[in-house]
């Protein structure tokens, strides 16, 4: 996994700076945590810094910088304070970078030192949910904030909401894609409230129930959270929304966003719906999914402005959004084209010539970035299973 990263320098207390974007970080030696076959595994580090997360700190580079030429930010769960450097170095903004860990908060220190900041960006070391709660009275409007927690942010939305501005941006990620894939049904519904079905867009699924819940909660404060971009990677969800204090808002939000999807096990067939009630259908096995998020799970606008710059160092996420902007006007989730295939019994043509057959009949479709075997398009499935049903075998 070394070659994600640039190391410029070992320092001789087994640290070594490496360079992320445009900031310069001292991370733990990645070659003293490698695993028997040879892999280096982040997880061991004793402050965390994942490589495979700079996608994840590119887009949240590129999105700030988008809606901020200058402004405040809170890093909340800030590891090696990379994520946050790079929003002062490459975004221009000030802020906070907190962690609870002691050692975390000396990687922090020196980071902030390292990157002359120290006029910029201030470390704390609180819990992130007391730092979020008192930061409320400090009268500071915060202008982005970022959780990115292990496994599920719940345990910070409440707080996290508290401290943003009338108009403010808010990243998120989970990595708790067990549950929410269904892959841990009891902590699905003990966390997000929801009884889950193994699905074909289980990636799907999981990505609508963690911002209907996060969307939900904040309401409860009368906040309005609208995603502009979210997306699976990998084993990680991410989620950047807008936020708009105002109940109105928050109401409005909820009562066009809220819903279930209706699935039916036996054929994939499948409809968003705004009532958990069952369709009447010849269908065996129904079952209505939720509540869940039912609308858009990005804007386009924000993601096209994204895309204007030329600059190379962001090329990775621009290649990315661009992906995510194909597939955010088709709002069904995907279906498995294998899957709707081996139903048919029919051999697969490549799925391109099967795109390009639902567009020239006059449909929406695209690949999506959740599944390298899934499609997305407008049509109705059961539309999608006529189309195989009479395709040549
Ligand atoms: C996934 S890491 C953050 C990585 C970092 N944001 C990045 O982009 O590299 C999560 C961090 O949260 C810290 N942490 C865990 N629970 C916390 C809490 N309740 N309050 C504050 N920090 C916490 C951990 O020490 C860890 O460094």
């Amino acid at each position: 996994m070394l070659f994600f990263m640039q190391i410029l320098e070992k320092l001789d207390n087994n640290d070594v700076i490496i360079m992320e974007g445009l900031a310069k970080i001292i991370i733990p030696n990645p070659e003293r945590y490698k695993r028997p076959d040879g892999v280096i595994e982040p997880a061991w580090f004793p402050v965390f810094y994942n490589p495979l997360m700079k996608l994840n700190r590119d887009l949240t580079v590129l999105i700030v910088k988008e809606f901020y030429k200058r402004g405040f930010f809170i890093e909340a769960l800030g590891g090696t304070g990379v994520r946050g450097i790079r929003l002062a170095v490459e975004a221009g903004l000030e802020g906070i970078i907190n962690d609870v860990d002691p050692l975390a908060h000396r990687y922090i220190r020196r980071n902030i030192r390292l990157n002359k900041l120290e006029d910029k960006v201030y470390p704390y070391m609180h819990e992130a949910n007391s730092l979020l709660n008192n930061f409320t009275f400090t009268g500071i409007v915060v202008d982005y904030l970022d959780l990115d927690p292990y496994g599920s942010p719940i345990p910070y939305i409440d707080s996290a909401v508290k401290p943003l501005g009338r108009k403010s941006l808010l990243g998120v990620t989970a990595t708790d894609t067990g549950p929410l894939t269904c892959s841990h049904p009891g902590k699905m519904l003990r966390r997000y409230g929801v009884r889950c079905v193994d699905t074909d867009f289980s990636k799907e699924l999981g990505l609508r129930v963690l911002i209907y819940n996060l969307v939900f909660r904040a309401a409860g404060q009368d906040v309005a959270l609208k995603p502009i971009m979210s997306y699976s990677y990998k084993y990680y969800y991410r989620v950047f929304f807008s936020s708009d204090r105002k109940a109105s808002s928050a109401y409005k939000l909820l009562d066009e966003c809220r819903g279930y999807i209706w699935y039916c096990r036996d054929n994939y067939d499948r409809k968003i719906v705004r009532e958990p009630v069952f369709l009447e259908s010849k269908c065996k096995h129904q079952h209505v999914i939720g509540p869940l998020w039912i609308c858009k799970l990005g804007d386009k606008d924000v993601m096209d402005k994204m895309t204007r710059t030329t600059d190379p160092l962001y090329s990775e996420a621009l290649s990315f959004t661009r992906k995510l902007i194909e597939e955010i006007d088709i709002n069904n989730p995907y279906f498995r084209y294998d899957k709707l295939f081996g139903y048919h019994r029919k051999n697969m043509p490549p799925i391109s010539v099967f795109i390009e057959k639902l567009r020239e009949l006059g449909y929406k479709a695209s690949r999506t970035h959740f599944d390298p075997r899934g499609i997305k398009t407008d049509a109705s499935l059961i539309e999608v299973h006529r189309i195989i049903s009479s395709w040549p075998s």
